[in-house]
């Protein structure tokens, strides 16, 4: 089931909450497709769970060979499994991190990548999507090494990938967040673990202040809107995490 997150003047941005994984194993994912008059993107498709859901959700606004980029945030299965598939049905190139640049050609059959992946620089970009743009920007180790956040300035959405994940179920994804303090007890142990430290936390709050953000959307759960936003950024900000808690403890041998 897809959620509108913004609309106006043939600008659309949609979030599919991947209701399909939900009787299974598989941790709840977002999927967003971000259309322009008659082409757009797809930002973090996922896995083969999300695939058949987001495709048909894309012909509803444009054919396949109308697609303008593939864009991933980083090379987790649970962001870009699903590429072999999105390179058959579709002609565009996929932008992801020069860390995973050649990673990424494993989700698929030989060749299938060839000449369609666009490295993107450790600085970030500008991607071209019809008559706008989506802005990469960096935000290494959030989680992965090689990591990207998009910002769209039309709906002044900022998509961030694993951060500012709150992790439950399809149906709580759709129940936006306006004040953290609620959501705080799905998204606490995530952030502890899966952020690298509080340093890179700083460097991105001080980053994303600069920029105008109605709603943070994150890959799992709910986007974030209202006070939200600026609470976030000031949590994640002030947050011990990932190498800041690791202690000789960690590092024993087991018995
Ligand atoms: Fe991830
Ligand atoms: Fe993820």
């Amino acid at each position: 089931m897809s959620v509108e997150l913004f609309r106006k003047k043939g600008h659309v941005c949609l979030m599919f909450t991947d209701l399909s994984s939900e009787s299974g194993d598989a941790v709840q994912a977002n999927q967003f497709l971000v259309v322009n008059d008659d082409t757009g993107a797809i930002i973090d498709p996922g896995g083969n769970l999300a695939y058949s859901e987001l495709y048909l959700g894309m012909t509803k606004h444009f054919p396949p060979n109308r697609l303008s980029a593939i864009i991933a945030s980083h090379a987790d299965p649970d962001i870009i499994a699903s590429l072999d598939r999105w390179m058959t049905a579709t002609s565009c190139p996929v932008y992801i991190s020069k860390v995973w640049e050649r990673f990424i050609p494993h989700f698929c059959k030989p060749g299938k990548t060839e000449g369609r992946v666009v490295g993107i620089p450790d600085p970030g970009m500008h991607i071209p999507i019809g008559n706008c743009e989506l802005v990469a920007l960096p935000a290494h180790f959030l989680h992965a090494e090689g990591n990207f956040q998009f910002y769209d300035p039309i709906g002044k959405i900022l998509f961030s990938g694993d951060l500012g994940v709150s992790l439950g179920t399809g149906a709580q994804a759709q129940n936006w967040i306006t004040s953290l303090q609620d959501a705080l007890p799905r998204m606490e142990g995530f952030h502890r673990r899966y952020m690298v430290s509080n340093k890179i936390l700083r460097l991105w709050a001080r980053m994303v202040r600069q920029l105008p953000i109605d709603m943070i959307v994150p890959q799992h759960g709910a986007p974030m809107t209202g006070p939200a936003v600026k609470e976030f950024i000031e949590w994640a900000e002030h947050l011990s995490c990932g190498i800041d808690l690791m202690t000789d403890a960690h590092y024993t041998i087991p018995d």
